[in-house]
């Protein structure tokens, strides 16, 4: 969710991060400080910070990658490299299964939507056809539709929250259909990327598709509705930011903004104090409410604990239920990578979107079988979780949330493991792990085999709560920690760390950390989501303060002299952050999600900041997935 998004809701006092604050003391302050100096320079592969070192001379650019930058703007479109082409995959309404209706801004239905791509694309992932296939040219891709934007949407009802208090009831159904998720199915021919219409595969998911639940929580009296006795049969995905996929080709997809759709009255809620810790109720962005039963606290206080969680969807069976895998426990979710154990075994890396919560870990109880699909449909059910300390010096350890040990006991108010992952932020408080700032996305690096945990930013994080992961306070722009598992092994409970970079204007923000040589468009701000090419290069996409600059997507290598030398690749549409980042296998196209174009204060409908990507007079902004490609058709960034 864009952090001008997230804002509308801080200045009422939502979201401002629920992890209440430890004090630290000056003593501790200064050893810290004297560890972190360890932590980013004794790890021996860190990058020097930008200020302290000469900009190199013109044509000394030590980056492997060789197009033409972008410069830093902001205007009504999109811009990439010279010599490449941006294509428009798939808007914001348009078929998506067999029997959509065309898209009519002016006359939105609710039916229509349930088929029709959703509002606000997220994360992207990629499934050759046919399935295990060596496939270059045909695809399912996964999206995520994580929010919508009402004023943005509908005609006549303004801007931002004035928009989203207004809507009516069969507004709000067209938003409920407009969430969840989207299979196309996806060819290329001579270079140019569409979706197959009426593909058997294609599916919409919505907040009125069935799920169920699975894992410890599963049946939990914490679960149960009017509309589900059982606690097993939850109704729809909310709030879907980036997500993840496992080696046996499922895809994996995170709840993360929940709670800024429920309201109510919570005095009935049995839960109210523990819906504190996830900021339930305390103001409402969304007043579905109003119309829907389940968005009221005082009518179903409950419905806030269905949402929260990891959802496995199988792509190429598009009549398979949605499974909530609750072992995996229940935050503000963003990405969900694997990595594979020595021992065969799945490693699940988490981040909990908000400032001063946790990264997370969940191994798996079993090996998967590379053979047969079938044995790995409940791999998920069982496992560990683990939630991440990060200590000076470049140590780290990963703490197990396993019910009945330490202090995750009845007395503490856990009285088995579906309490555990119900209150997975709870319980991780009291194992002392590290506050971070706003962990987003979270990605394994295939060819390195570190982990990178993209931290967008923490302005509430103060000078007296800097720690050696998180070294600035505020911290406006953003880092990413590089983490290493102890001998290579992901279902290791200790690694190391390191701070790979630190964004922000070089010479103007405090404490940034780049390479030397990065041009004046090199800078950026807000990293949210990254990809790897297949050489292991990252691909860094942000959501940044509209006032600090436009978003866009950024790459950099992790290995050798250009390490750390970020270029700017693509500039968003006004008002949109870059989501869901991904490249093809054979690195001809960056596939990316382009969420909130026309996302401005004051922009509606009626008159929108951009009417991106159509520019047709009626035609509304419509978020979109691009696909960026070489002209000459060759390798993108090369
Ligand atoms: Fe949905 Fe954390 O951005
Ligand atoms: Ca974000
Ligand atoms: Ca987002
Ligand atoms: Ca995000």
């Amino acid at each position: 969710m864009n952090r001008d998004h997230q804002d509308q809701a801080l200045d009422a006092g939502e979201n401002l991060g629920s992890n209440s604050s430890r004090e630290t003391s000056i003593g501790e302050l200064i050893r810290r400080r004297l560890g972190r100096r360890e932590a980013l320079y004794g790890a021996g592969a860190m990058i020097a910070a930008g200020t302290t070192r000469p900009a190199m001379a013109q044509g000394g650019n030590p980056s492997s990658f060789s197009f033409p930058e972008v410069a830093h703007r902001s205007d009504a479109t999109h811009h990439v490299p010279e010599g490449y082409e941006a294509q428009v995959l798939i808007r914001w309404g348009d078929p998506v299964v067999a029997g959509a209706p065309s898209f009519d801004p002016l006359k939105l239905d609710a039916a229509a939507q349930e088929k029709q791509f959703g509002y606000n694309c997220d994360y992207l992932g990629l499934y050759p056809l046919p399935l295990g296939g060596p496939a270059q040219d045909r695809f399912l891709m996964v999206v995520n539709h994580e929010y919508t934007n009402t004023g943005l949407m509908f005609s006549g009802l303004g801007p931002g929250r004035e928009a989203m208090a207004r809507a009516d009831k069969s507004q709000v159904a067209v938003e409920l259909a407009a969430h969840g998720g989207s299979v196309i199915e996806i060819r290329r021919e001579r270079g140019r990327w569409s979706v197959v219409p009426d593909s058997r595969y294609a599916r919409r998911i919505s907040l009125n598709t069935p799920m169920r639940f699975s894992g410890p929580a599963a049946g939990h009296d914490k679960l149960k509705t009017s509309s589900d006795p059982t606690g097993r049969a939850p109704v729809g995905m909310l709030n879907q930011c980036a997500g993840g996929g496992t080696p046996w080709g499922t895809w994996l997809t995170t709840e993360e903004n929940f709670n800024l759709y429920f309201s109510g009255d919570l005095a009935n809620a049995p839960d109210r104090k523990r819906y504190e810790r996830y900021g339930v109720a305390r103001t409402t962005v969304f007043h579905w409410g109003k119309h829907v039963d389940r968005f009221d606290i005082g009518k179903e206080p409950n419905e806030p604990n269905r949402f929260g969680w990891i959802v496995e969807i199988d792509p190429y069976d598009p009549t398979w239920t949605p499974v909530k895998r609750t072992a995996l426990g229940r935050a503000k979710h963003e990405g969900c990578t694997y990595a594979l154990c020595r021992d065969g075994r799945v490693a699940f890396y988490m981040g909990d979107d908000e400032r001063f919560e946790y990264i997370y870990k969940f191994v798996t109880a079993r090996p998967w079988s590379p053979t047969d699909r079938a044995a790995n449909r409940d791999l998920l059910d069982d496992g560990t979780l683990f939630v991440a300390r990060f200590d000076e010096g470049g140590k780290m350890e990963w703490l197990p949330m396993v019910h009945g040990q330490g202090p995750l006991t009845a007395t503490n108010g856990f009285a088995s493991q579906g309490d555990v992952v119900i209150e997975k932020r709870r319980a991780a408080d009291l194992l002392k792990p590290t506050p971070m700032d706003r962990p987003e996305d979270i990605e394994t690096n295939p060819v390195n085999g570190r982990v990178y945990a993209i931290l967008t930013n923490n302005d509430r994080r103060t000078a007296e709560r800097v720690d050696a992961a998180n070294t600035r306070g505020p911290n406006k722009h953003g880092h990413i920690v590089e983490m290493t598992p102890d001998g290579g092994d992901h279902a290791a409970s200790v690694g190391t760390w390191a701070i790979f970079m630190a964004f922000g204007k070089p010479g103007t923000d405090p404490g940034t950390v780049y390479h030397p040589g990065i041009s004046a468009n090199g800078w950026l701000s807000s990293p949210d989501n990254c990809a790897f090419d297949s050489r292991g290069r990252m691909w860094i996409a942000t959501d940044a303060p509209a006032t600090e600059m436009a978003d866009g997507v950024w790459t950099t290598d992790l290995e050798g002299a250009g390490r750390g030398l970020t270029r700017c690749f693509y500039q968003a549409p006004s008002g949109a952050e870059v989501c869901g980042p991904i490249l093809s296998p054979d690195d001809r196209t960056l596939f990316l999600a382009i969420q909130h174009p026309g996302q401005d204060p004051g922009s509606t409908f009626d008159k929108p900041s951009t009417r991106w990507p159509d520019f047709k007079e009626g035609m509304p902004p419509r978020p979109s997935v691009i696909a960026i490609v070489k002209k000459d058709g060759g390798v993108v960034g090369s």
